[in-house]
């Protein structure tokens, strides 16, 4: 992710309009602010690579006035928060910059190709490729428009981008697969990374559409089609009409809401932001490993368990998943050369995470890093990392890095498997492709999974206890819906194996008591698991059962996608955080912010 925001107009313009729009665009990028304009021909820079909060309180007091302005919120995927790493991004002559939002995820072929072209390369970022590509396509003799657009038909990933060289007052644009809008000023035209950032700038947003290049000019601007480069007339516009205490959230009354609708999006991330050569190096050391150890925290413990059954089945592997905090007095004594620890942590910042992994290197162990946030102490700490490139999360109660971080756990666990013989290439190949399935079915029906959810809702009328329950690898789930429950939702909510429900727990179910069941994708798991909720029932529980249409189910059905074993848990999830977000709003929960928590336990 990352935010764009940029003007070229007919007069000079000063700094506070890019960093107005750039202040509503923090969302989507934390790691640090960069803006570039454009003076008779020369680019003035001023990047810091600081929160980008606090970057914008700094940059109020530089005086900048230009005809062309970019600004650009980084969220780091690709190289930690540095000066070098902070866009803009320029080619060897420094007359071309780019700004990005997004994932190229050809990045390193292209580096490699520009490398031996004689480029040099002076940041880390994905991006660095882009003006580089182009200062090469210009030596070859093409024009401006010819050399921006065969660049963008090199690039695979997701991302949107603004261009500017210095020869002209003009900004060039992309959008392939993250969004950009035109804002249509008095003096001036805009471009964003959404719509609401345009408030006050313009009353319409035009919409960039998918695969879709654009040229702002003072004057107006022109929309090709990347593949063809034929100029696209019919422009869709919006109004510009969002309430500007409503920016940040797009619409959506919690950070919790919008973040679990951008899950789809998450997954697609996911698989851009996972770079072959660090696949490849993880795998091979976790196929070496004498043990392997999977420790985490909270939600991020949850998915590691899930692991553990990816590399079970996929990869014939053992490993012992085990919260961070328990790991000094269960796994460390055992750590030693040849001890892989797989650390999990969405923030890179949890305390128990970071301690662990500083003691299992100090007897020899090594680290791979699983986080979404680049910079943070455990890819600084860690031996190697995976990012997840799930976006900003502003909720505490994680949601899509939950998601994104099973998406990459899987890949990782099919790599190994393909690298230890036990499944096919192939293989690998269909759980990606199914992944981008699902995150498109995701994207089509959560409004309509999020309203048979919020009917739910009745079930736990009157109760502030509950339990969830399922087996197999879509067990974790159920511990990971119960606590997203007790954050969002403030319930005693239990995670229970669906046939340890029969040994003890059952005793406190009468009177209405709700139960959650998540069909267990495992077949000889199944009738037996619905032979509980029937006695769940008996007992004059209330049951609620997450599976796919078609089943046998007891009680109220919330019905999600039919999918494969190793994806069940990503669909099952989502209703649950649903649940706890719905539980939470009728409960008039703090729910961005639950009572005690903080996104990353540092401490
Ligand atoms: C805190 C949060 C939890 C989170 C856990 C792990 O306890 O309240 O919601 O799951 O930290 O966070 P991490 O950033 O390490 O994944």
């Amino acid at each position: 992710m990352g935010g764009i925001f940029g003007a070229v107009c007919s007069r000079g313009i000063g700094l506070d309009v890019v960093t107005t729009g750039l202040k509503r665009l923090l969302y989507r990028g934390h790691d640090g602010i960069g803006i570039i304009g454009l003076t008779d021909g020369k680019f003035v820079i001023k990047k810091k690579p600081i929160r980008s909060d606090k970057a914008l309180e700094e940059l109020a007091s530089i005086e900048l006035t230009s005809k062309v302005l970019v600004g650009h919120t980084r969220f780091a995927t690709h190289g930690r928060p540095s000066l070098e790493n902070t866009h803009p991004l320029l080619d060897c002559g420094g007359e071309i910059a780019v700004v990005g939002d997004g994932i190229i995820a050809n990045y390193e072929e292209l580096k490699d190709f520009l490398i031996q072209k004689g480029h040099s390369f002076s940041s880390r970022s994905d991006f660095e490729v882009i003006p580089h590509l182009i200062e090469e396509e210009l030596k070859n003799g093409e024009d401006f428009t010819s050399a921006f657009l065969n660049t963008l038909r090199k690039l695979e990933g997701i991302y949107a981008i603004a261009v500017l060289w210095s020869r002209e007052d003009k900004i060039y644009g992309a959008a392939m697969g993250e969004p950009l809008f035109i804002g249509k000023g008095d003096e001036c035209f805009f471009l964003s990374s959404d719509i609401p950032s345009l408030y006050g700038f313009s009353n319409e947003a035009v919409i960039i559409g998918q695969g879709q290049a654009l040229i702002l000019t003072p004057q107006g601007y022109t929309v090709l089609d990347v593949k063809t480069g034929n100029v696209i007339e019919e422009l869709v516009s919006k109004r510009v009409k969002y309430p500007v205490e409503l920016i940040d959230k797009a619409g959506f009354p919690h950070y919790m809401i919008k973040e679990i609708y951008e899950v789809p999006e998450a997954m697609l991330r996911a698989i851009a932001v996972v770079q072959e050569k660090y696949l490849n190096l993880v795998a091979m050391i976790l196929h070496s490993a004498r043990d392997i150890y999977i420790i985490a925290n909270g939600t991020s413990l949850h998915a590691g368990m899930i692991a553990g059954y990816y590399f079970r089945d996929l990869a014939k592997l053992n490993a012992h998943v085990i919260s961070a905090a328990e790991f000094p007095f269960y796994g460390l004594e055992n750590v030693s050369i040849g001890t892989a620890i797989l650390a999990i942590s969405q923030s890179g910042e949890t305390g128990d995470v970071l301690r662990a992994i500083k003691e299992a290197k100090m007897r020899g162990g090594v680290v791979i890093g699983v986080t979404n946030i680049m910079g943070s102490r455990l890819t600084l700490e860690s031996n190697v990392y995976l990012p997840i490139g799930a976006g900003v999360e502003m909720a505490v109660p994680a949601t899509k890095t939950f998601v994104a971080t099973l998406v990459v756990l899987g890949m990782l666990s099919h790599r190994i498997g393909v690298l230890r013989g036990i499944i096919d290439k192939s293989d690998e190949r269909a759980f990606v492709e199914r992944v981008k399935a699902l995150s498109s079915t995701l994207r089509r029906e959560l409004d309509k999974i999020e309203k048979i959810v919020e009917d739910s809702v009745k079930i736990f009328e009157g109760w502030d206890r509950c339990y969830v329950s399922s087996r197999g690898i879509n067990f974790p789930i159920a511990l990971e819906g119960a606590l997203k429950i007790k954050e969002t939702a403030g319930l005693q909510a239990e995670g229970v194996e669906t046939g340890e429900l029969r040994h003890g727990p059952i005793t406190l179910v009468s009177n209405g008591y709700p139960v959650v069941i998540i069909a267990p994708y495992e077949k000889e798991a199944k009738a037996s698991s619905w032979k509980v909720a029937s006695s769940v029932l008996e007992y004059g529980g209330r049951v609620v059962s997450i599976s796919p249409p078609d089943v046998d189910v007891v009680g109220y059905h919330v019905k999600i996608p039919e999918t494969t074993k190793f994806l069940s848990p990503i669909a099952s999830v989502l209703p649950l955080q649903l649940l706890a977000y719905k539980l939470g709003v009728a409960r008039g929960m703090p729910i961005d912010h639950p009572r005690a928590l903080a996104k990353a336990v540092t401490a």
